[in-house]
């Protein structure tokens, strides 16, 4: 896939899912602008990949608020040119049930992991439509395929992802913009790695959640990242409305499937 001479930005990209897409794009020949609203993380994050290319900038922004939304697609015009490609990557973890969940977390759950990405899509489409097309990948979970106990809000949060991807590849499908989605099962990233550090056995944990995959193991965050290239690019011109799972099998098992 060849993505030289595209402009991609990818939320959340200081770490994790976001860093390796980001990575995977610039591989691919694209310039790329992070967002993120952690400036140190953003900025090591950047000065990494210009080990790369040199086309790769980072602008600190909270994706869940709309003027920052907005400030973080007229940064990467400013500084490329345009926009092509919008990774929609940023998210957070919550926990609780419908009743220990409060209002707060359910609120910064919505805002962060399906507010924002509606934000970042509603300022990026308009400079997408001025070059005559665009991609949107948004990356949800398979928690927005199935769920578990406890993640009440997160889970509703990207199960509405998949409503907005579908929503927004059927309005934008006759002006040339994509939009799919991917749903990954667990991956090595902070995100995972500070849940398993909570817990009171972390080794425990860590093999459990690699036997919980039918591959044996959690994915390396370059897997979500490689499947992403691929939508955001012109190799996938006849996917939108897409979802995408990557999650080595995670979801199929019947009951958990006991041995
Ligand atoms: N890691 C997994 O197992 C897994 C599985 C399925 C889906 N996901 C999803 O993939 C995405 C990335 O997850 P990850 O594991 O790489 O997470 P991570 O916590 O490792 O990285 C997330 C990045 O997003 C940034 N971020 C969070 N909220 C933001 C906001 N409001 N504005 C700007 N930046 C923000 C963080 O600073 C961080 O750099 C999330 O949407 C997550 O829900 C992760």
């Amino acid at each position: 896939m060849d993505l030289s001479n595209k402009v991609a930005i990818v939320t959340g990209g200081a770490k994790g899912i976001g860093l390796a897409s980001a990575e995977c794009m610039i591989r691919q020949g694209a310039d790329v602008m992070l967002v993120d609203w952690s400036g140190d993380a953003a900025s090591a994050a950047a000065k990494g990949l210009t080990a790369l290319s040199k086309g790769v900038d980072f602008v600190v922004a909270d994706i869940s608020k709309a003027a920052e939304a907005e400030k973080a697609i007229r940064a990467t015009v400013d500084r490329f040119g345009g926009v092509d490609i919008l990774v929609n990557n940023a998210g957070i973890q919550t926990f609780g049930d419908p009743v220990t969940t409060t209002e707060e977390v359910w609120d910064k759950t919505m805002n962060v992991n399906l507010k924002g990405h509606w934000l970042m899509s509603k300022y990026a489409i308009p400079e997408m439509l001025k070059r005559g097309k665009g991609s949107i990948v948004n990356i949800s979970s398979v928690q927005g395929l199935a769920s578990q106990r406890n993640v009440v809000a997160y889970s509703t949060s990207k199960h509405a992802m998949i409503g907005l991807t579908r929503s927004m590849a059927v309005d934008m499908a006759s002006r040339n913009v994509r939009v799919n989605c991917v749903c990954p099962g667990t991956v090595n990233t902070p995100m995972i790695h500070s849940i398993i550090e909570l817990d009171s056995d972390p080794e425990r944990l860590k093999k459990i959640l690699d036997k919980m995959h039918p591959l044996g193991r959690m994915a390396q965050p370059s897997e979500i990242g490689e499947v992403v290239a691929f939508l955001a690019s012109d190799r996938a011109s006849f996917m939108t409305g897409s979802i995408v799972v990557v999650d080595g099998g995670l979801i199929i098992p019947l009951a958990g499937s006991p041995e």
